[in-house]
């Protein structure tokens, strides 16, 4: 789907679904996947065009990728291959990142770049730890920005202290520690994302989580079976969307419920909507769950510090509910928000004033008065997936008379291309839905 998209839903939201795939634990097992001996088999990845751009990009470094039952098997090469062009990642920093850090030490010369949301995106943080440890690294605009060019080499281990927690970031270092000689340690001002961790111990490869630090050595992971969950980070739409709709009551199956992943649910609880979990369950290394959230007279709070990390991708959508609430709920400590696929901050703070929000942007959050009745308004998505997706639930606070139109859908791929015949599923009273052309 592609071109501007009018939504006109009508809540409340009920019924059980169930969403794709985690997109982070996605793009680790096609890497782990292309650097392990043996083959690696994925159930439940997610097909999205993120996803898409890692499996091309390992496929480019030699690792045969199939599908096979419904399962994608992973056969990595004997050592990665110097890729014969560019490496396109399209819209994802993630690809782009960890790929810094597996390429840093293998052989060859690499270029990686994207789109232009993602040639926007800050690089120097992965070039100066990887430098640290003898990679040659280099970027546009002073090292800031992609097109990234690596050229591998061998590489030392080395002790980072992070001032960003960033998982990104902190997986990039751990990869490349795979391939440097001695001891890799990572630590991390708070945890961010701990999946490149699990995977690896996983995979047979020794980690140390000691508090905030995390170390590995030179290993090599083994093939191994990987069943990803639900991605919390898409679930988060529908869950904001029931918690603010009265009447609403939404369950998602097989959510991914790693605590590194679950401020939204700590948030939820704290404005009036508690998660239920039912069949809480680990399998492969993660948490999973059935999670049942009802609409709620909400109200506002504040979401800061070590919570940040774990709900970061779910801020915009956050920040849409917080319209809900009564009283003012306060973002602090999310200037990453500004480093995301847009500027995330200016982007929903623009957008949700159109809407009618009343909304004080901070160089670090913002804060938000609710509750409010949203109106209709023209979004522009600027290349970013979440805040298409954001907007369409502050469409469905607006109801039908507020139509909301998305300049450009095609973005919603990126993550999730299911999000609204889900949004449907669940909406079924829902008239007008949406029309192609605004
Ligand atoms: C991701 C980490 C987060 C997140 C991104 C996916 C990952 O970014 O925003 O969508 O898979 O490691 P940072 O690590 O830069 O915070």
């Amino acid at each position: 789907m592609r071109g501007p998209l009018t939504c006109r839903r009508e809540g409340p939201l009920r019924g059980a679904v169930a969403v794709p795939g985690d997109k982070s634990i996605s793009h680790r097992s096609l890497l782990l996947g292309a650097l392990a001996t043996g083959e690696t088999r994925v159930s439940g990845i997610l097909d999205a065009e993120d996803v898409r751009s890692t499996r091309r990009a390992v496929e480019a470094l030699g690792a045969a990728v199939r599908a096979e039952g419904g399962e994608l098997v992973v056969t990595p090469p004997e050592a990665l291959g110097e890729p014969g062009d560019v490496i396109d990642c399209g819209n994802s920093g993630t690809s782009l990142r960890l790929l810094a850090g597996v390429l840093s030490g293998a052989a060859g010369l690499s270029v990686l770049t994207g789109d232009a949301s993602l040639r926007r995106r800050p690089v120097r943080r992965v070039i100066d730890p990887l430098r640290r440890m003898g990679a040659n690294l280099s970027a546009r605009d002073g090292d800031r920005l992609p097109p990234l060019v690596v050229r591998g080499g061998p590489l030392r281990g080395a002790r980072h202290v992070q001032e960003v927690a960033s998982a990104q970031v902190k997986g990039a270092i751990l990869l490349a520690g795979l391939r440097a000689e001695g001891e890799t340690t990572v630590v991390e001002p708070v945890r961010s994302r701990d999946h490149t961790e699990r995977m690896l111990l996983g995979m047979g490869v020794p980690v140390r989580i000691d508090g905030l630090a995390v170390t590995v050595w030179p290993a090599r992971p083994r093939g191994t079976r990987v069943d990803v969950p639900g991605d919390i980070s898409s679930a988060a739409f529908f869950l904001c969307a029931a918690a603010g709709l009265p009447g609403s009551e939404v369950t998602v199956r097989n959510l991914g419920v790693n605590p590194t992943r679950t401020g939204l649910l700590d948030v939820l609880a704290a404005m009036g909507a508690p998660a239920r979990r039912d069949a809480e369950r680990e399998v492969a290394g993660e948490l999973r769950a059935d999670v049942t959230v009802r609409g709620a007279d909400l109200r506002a709070t504040e979401i800061a510090g070590p919570l940040i990390p774990r709900l970061i991708d779910e801020l915009p959508v956050l920040m849409v509910l917080a319209t809900q609430a009564r009283g003012r709920t306060v973002i602090r400590d999310a200037r990453e928000l500004r480093v995301k696929e847009s500027d995330r901050l200016a982007a929903m703070g623009q957008t949700l004033a159109a809407a009618g929000a009343r909304i004080e942007l901070f160089d670090d959050g913002c804060a938000i008065e609710g509750p409010t009745r949203l109106r209709g308004t023209t979004v522009e998505t600027r290349l970013d997936h979440r805040i298409a997706m954001s907007m369409a639930v502050a469409q469905l606070f607006a109801g039908p008379a507020g139509p909301v139109v998305l300049d450009e859908v095609g973005c919603v791929a990126t993550s999730f291309p299911s999000f609204f015949e889900l949004l449907d599923s669940l909406t079924p009273g829902g008239a007008g839905r949406e029309a192609r052309r605004p």
